[in-house]
């Protein structure tokens, strides 16, 4: 069943969590002790699942915007019999409202969102609570020194401008403890909320 997620994925270029991402995510959620994880991108469901699978106590609300992919989803957590785990909504996260506080965040949805998204989600966050974000590294590009001397589109240019400025304001939060793992993946980083 994970393999035809995963071939499902492939065939319409649903983009979906690479092996070392999900080793990584589900090292931090074994280190951090997280039981509860609110999903912002949940695709088809494949990461939400492998996170559920860690064992029977974790429990994820997940939001997804495209209809489609949130059908699939659905389809895949109900074959799966995931329902008493995975709580999925069809939504834009950032109108998505709850009360619930959450172990962990892991933001997966448009890059140019993050910090947006992060503001919102902040008060749903247990102190010492994890925020995961990935593709933080825009592969290396966030490194260069000189970007208007880049040959990218203007678009790409504006998201690695973006990507740099919402690394550098997590970086200076004083709210946040920040990590970031620029080897993993296409860069990660874990924000930690620091006690009241
Ligand atoms: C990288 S994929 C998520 C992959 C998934 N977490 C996994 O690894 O299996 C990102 C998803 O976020 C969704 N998305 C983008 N912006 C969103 C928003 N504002 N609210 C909810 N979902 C959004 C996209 O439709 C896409 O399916």
């Amino acid at each position: 069943m994970i393999k035809s997620i995963e071939e499902y994925a492939k065939k319409h270029r649903v983009p979906i969590i690479n092996q070392e991402g999900l080793d990584f995510l589900i090292k931090q959620i074994e280190k951090y002790k997280v039981n509860d994880i609110l999903e912002l991108g949940s695709a088809i469901g494949y990461s939400a699942i492998m996170m559920s699978n860690i064992h029977d106590n974790i429990k994820i609300v997940t939001i997804e915007k495209d209809e489609e992919r949130y059908h699939e989803a659905v389809n895949n957590i109900d074959k799966l019999a995931k329902q008493s785990q995975i709580q999925i909504h069809l939504a834009d996260a950032l109108e998505f409202e709850t009360n619930d506080k959450f172990d962990m965040i892991f933001l997966d949805l448009a890059k140019s969102r993050y910090e947006a998204m992060l503001n919102k989600f902040y008060p749903n966050l247990n102190n010492g609570g994890i925020v995961i974000v990935d593709n933080l590294g825009m592969y290396g590009l966030v490194y260069e020194t000189d970007l208007k001397a880049l040959k990218v589109k203007r678009r790409v240019r504006q998201l690695i401008e973006k990507i740099i400025h919402f690394r550098e304001a997590i970086a200076n939060d004083e709210r946040f403890e920040v990590t970031f793992y620029d080897d993993i993946g296409d860069g990660i980083a874990i924000i930690k909320k620091k006690g009241d």
